[in-house]
């Protein structure tokens, strides 16, 4: 496991872009797995800048995103799809069709992991998978107590998830109450995991998930025994160990 320490969130976001911009360098038809939340946005719109500057090219880029909210249509903008869409693949020359996530619009939550499994073994695994870190130490959508060989799952999100998500909804009720996840089993078969971690309030988890017990309770402590995992974390972050 290595640790990359970055100054402050946009020496984070561009150490981080660096790595996945390497990938995309190193093998143009790679498979991304790719997460939303606040923490990689900065990434992102460095990669955008240096597609712009006609640094990288993405058309022959596969991505599989981790989770999306079960229920919200891809219109919706509080959607992982829009999110993704607003934030990246609108603003690069992906090919659309090589941009994945789970179908939140399935109802039948059985097909649509098996759907979704079968998505990211047909594309052939994951090359790289970015992750960003919850504050109970999730990763993707899988909560504290999630089994670790867990493939794509339907998961019901927890009390301080929905709680976390609500500053993105106009009220707690609109908050999503289930997601299509990546498993941690899928997780851990990527060939390589970058983990962006930023802030004081990810002090904690931090030095529980990397340097505490492997335990269910804590499902990124899962991530010590991958065998490439790099951690690009600002000082704040960074700041309790
Ligand atoms: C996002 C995801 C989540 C987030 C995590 C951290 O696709 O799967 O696990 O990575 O909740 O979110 P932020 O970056 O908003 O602190």
């Amino acid at each position: 496991m290595k640790i990359i320490r970055a100054k402050d969130y946009s020496d984070m976001s561009r150490k981080a872009a660096n790595i996945l911009s390497a990938q995309v360098i190193m093998k143009p038809n790679c498979v991304l797995g790719l997460a939303t939340g606040s923490t990689p946005i900065g990434a992102y719109a460095q990669l955008v800048e240096w597609y712009n500057k006609g640094d990288l090219d993405f058309s022959e880029v596969t991505t599989v995103n981790l989770d999306e909210y079960k229920g919200l249509p891809r219109d919706n903008d509080q959607s992982y799809y829009y999110f993704m869409h607003d934030n990246l693949f609108g603003k690069v020359n992906i090919n659309k069709e090589r941009t994945f996530l789970p179908d939140g619009m399935e109802p039948d939550g059985e097909k649509a992991c098996k759907d979704y499994d079968r998505i990211i073994a047909d594309v052939g695994g994951i090359d790289l998978q970015l992750l960003g870190l919850g504050h109970n130490g999730h990763i993707g959508f899988n909560e504290p107590g999630t089994a670790f060989a867990a493939q794509t799952n339907c998961v019901d999100l927890t009390e301080s998830t929905i709680k976390a998500n609500q500053r993105f909804f106009a009220s707690i009720e609109d908050v999503p109450k289930q997601a299509y996840t990546m498993g941690i089993g899928t997780i851990m078969h990527a060939e390589k995991i970058l983990v962006v971690v930023s802030g004081e309030d990810k002090a904690q988890i931090v030095k529980e998930a990397f340097f505490g017990p492997i335990t269910p309770k804590v499902p990124a402590s899962v991530l010590q025994l991958h065998r490439n995992v790099t951690i690009v974390a600002d000082e704040a972050a960074l700041s309790l160990l």
